[in-house]
């Protein structure tokens, strides 16, 4: 066939097989199709030198146009194929911000947490320290180190949870109370002492309104020379007055703990009436919310922990964060605290 002819029919069909290649690679292909040595331009090129003088040059100008026309077809597809292929890797690569995230809701602490950190800053305020003691307990720590005869209801089984219960020598128990963290303290450091702890306890205890198995304490143990009665009370007022306010007052009612000689319960003044106003929620018209439990620390404490207690003395006291929630905030059952109910817990 005639060169000429050959390069025209070339010229003619690339355009369509150019657009017709959808990727880089295929591309790549056409061209060579096109354009490569055993392609029909590249036959035509191999073969210049067998063409007659006299048509060699219009043939050669002929290649030269079509291989730049075809050229230029081929330029602009790459153009095109690389544009769409880098639009591509942006649409795969965005991150979806719209997409839905997993919202955590902050929360805070709960009510009786925020009690006791509370309760035991305000002692820390006056130079206490904070200790703690296992809640799995030993009859010296909870009981006979703290001056409870073994006749003492507070030890049977009906009372306390045992978790080996029988040889008294081996009974492991869950403590009743935060107290027996005064012994191990007191076994481990030399006065003076003053501490506050605040920790779990276990009762055999019902649920209800009054009472949990499971529920906190918070002690306090203050150990030195010449620390008398009148101590314990302006410490415990001080408390009072930062937690229920300025104008707190309080009073000491004699009762009896067997750690402690002469023994307390220290009520405060009602923060919501004045007192004797028989429709107050808080107070029921008594004027006065029953608080906490303390007293002088019994000789015999002092003695059992390696103490002189005619050179020492101090005062213990203990509390609930629980009740003091229950007080500040007219929480009226203590089921509230471990009912996880978002209406209630949200309100502090
Ligand atoms: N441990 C006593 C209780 O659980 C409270 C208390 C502590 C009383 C310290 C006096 C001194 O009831």
């Amino acid at each position: 066939m005639d060169p000429l002819t050959i390069l025209d029919q070339a010229v003619a069909g690339a355009p369509a097989s150019i657009a017709a290649a959808s990727s880089l690679d295929e591309l790549d292909r056409v061209e060579s199709d096109l354009l490569g040595k055993s392609s029909a331009i590249g036959q035509v090129r191999r073969s210049m030198g067998e063409i007659d003088a006299e048509t060699r040059p219009q043939v050669g100008a002929k290649l030269n146009q079509v291989t730049e026309e075809i050229l230029s077809h081929l330029e602009q597809r790459r153009r095109e194929l690389a544009l769409a292929g880098e639009e591509r890797a942006f649409r795969e690569d965005a991150t979806d911000v719209t997409m839905e995230r997993v919202r955590l809701r902050s929360g805070s602490l709960h009510l009786v947490q925020q009690v006791i950190d509370e309760v035991v800053d305000i002692f820390i305020g006056l130079g206490y320290q904070v200790a703690e003691g296992p809640e799995a307990e030993l009859a010296w720590y909870s009981f006979d180190a703290l001056n409870t005869p073994s006749t003492h209801p507070t030890r049977w089984d009906t009372d306390t949870m045992y978790l080996a219960w029988g040889d008294p020598a081996d009974e492991v128990h869950l403590r009743p109370h935060t107290s027996p963290v005064q012994v191990r303290w007191m076994e481990t450091h030399e006065p003076p002492v003053f501490i506050v702890v605040p920790g779990r306890c276990y009762r055999k205890d019902t649920i209800d309104a009054t009472h949990l198995p499971v529920f906190h304490q918070i002690e306090g143990l203050a150990v030195e020379r010449d620390i008398e009665f009148g101590d314990l009370k302006g410490t415990l007022l001080h408390f009072a007055r930062q937690f229920f306010g300025p104008a707190s007052e309080v009073r000491l009612r004699p009762h009896f703990f067997p750690f402690t000689e002469p023994s307390a319960e220290l009520d405060v003044s009602c923060f919501n009436c004045d007192g004797g106003d028989p429709a107050c929620r808080v107070c029921k018209g008594a004027g006065w919310l029953e608080l906490l439990g303390c007293g002088m620390v019994d000789p015999n404490v002092l003695e059992a922990v390696g103490y002189d207690s005619s050179e020492l003395s101090g005062f213990a006291f203990g509390m609930g964060p629980e009740r003091l929630a229950m007080a500040r905030h007219g929480v009226d059952s203590l089921r509230h605290f471990i009912e996880n109910d978002l209406r209630f817990l949200e309100q502090f």
